[in-house]
């Protein structure tokens, strides 16, 4: 059985990554407006709690919109967002596996893989960026993103992201290092705590999962591979299109 590396931390997840789609929403939204929803559906590998997933949804009104997503945690989320609002339901679908064990629809408007990629090995990412060749309606995006460590290094703890909700304060920090075992893998630590106004700390959650290394260069070849033209832009997303 698959191990979810979000079962005990799907609770801050989507907290902690507002701020960062703040950011990365621009480049993102600029790359879908390639896509090509009258081919087929927008894809959204690994959509978590569903920030990238809503702004396919908002960015393109007429797209059918499939998220994949293997956390209970984080699809809870999902689902519920879209419970909330009548409007995005009929377009959404939620698909409850890993990518792997799962076959996308034969025709797509576009993909979406955002923070995420490390959870797949080289040998899954190529079957993936082939697999996506072969069904991506011509000039439609397969849009992915870069994520630090660029190589299997140590990487000091650092703080990524704070929040305060009443009278906690949520603060997610992480460090990693050379997995050992694997020479395309890091580990990484992540620890979120939970501290009241006068610093004192009320929870101290640490999870570790293993993240897959990959270069810009790796996955350009990848790509390459794979019969995409693709380009490193804004922010480390990646835009790949099917060569002609
Ligand atoms: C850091 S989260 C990013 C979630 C979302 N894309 C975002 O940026 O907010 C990584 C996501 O990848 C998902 N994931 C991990 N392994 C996966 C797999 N084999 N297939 C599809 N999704 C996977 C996780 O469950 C999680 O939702």
């Amino acid at each position: 059985m698959t191990v979810d590396p979000y079962a005990e931390s799907g609770e801050f997840i989507d907290v902690f990554s507002r701020d960062a789609w703040q950011t990365l929403g621009p480049p993102i939204v600029s790359a879908l407006r390639g896509a090509v929803p009258a081919h087929g559906p927008i894809l959204d590998i690994g959509a978590g709690t569903g920030l990238g997933t809503f702004l396919v949804a908002e960015t393109l009104p007429t797209a059918e919109v499939v998220a994949v997503e293997p956390s209970p945690v984080l699809r809870a989320v999902l689902l519920s967002r879209l419970a909330a609002g009548e409007s995005l339901r009929p377009r959404v679908t939620v698909v409850a596996t890993g990518i792997e064990n799962w076959q996308p629809p034969p025709r797509l408007g576009g993909v979406l893989a955002i923070n995420m990629i490390g959870h797949l090995d080289s040998q899954r990412r190529r079957l993936l960026w082939a697999e996506l060749r072969t069904r991506l309606a011509t000039g439609a995006p397969l849009i992915v993103n870069l994520q630090p460590p660029a190589e299997v290094t140590v990487v000091p703890p650092s703080v990524f992201s704070t929040i305060t909700i009443g009278r906690h304060t949520y603060e997610g920090s992480g460090d990693a290092r050379p997995a050992g075992d694997d020479d395309d893998t890091v580990t990484w630590t992540m620890r979120y705590r939970t501290r009241t106004a006068d610093g004192t700390t009320v929870r101290d959650l640490v999870v570790v999962y293993p993240w897959h290394v990959v270069s810009g260069t790796q996955l350009l070849d990848e790509l390459a591979d794979a019969g995409f033209d693709a380009a490193v832009g804004e922010l480390d997303v990646v835009v790949a299109t099917p060569r002609d």
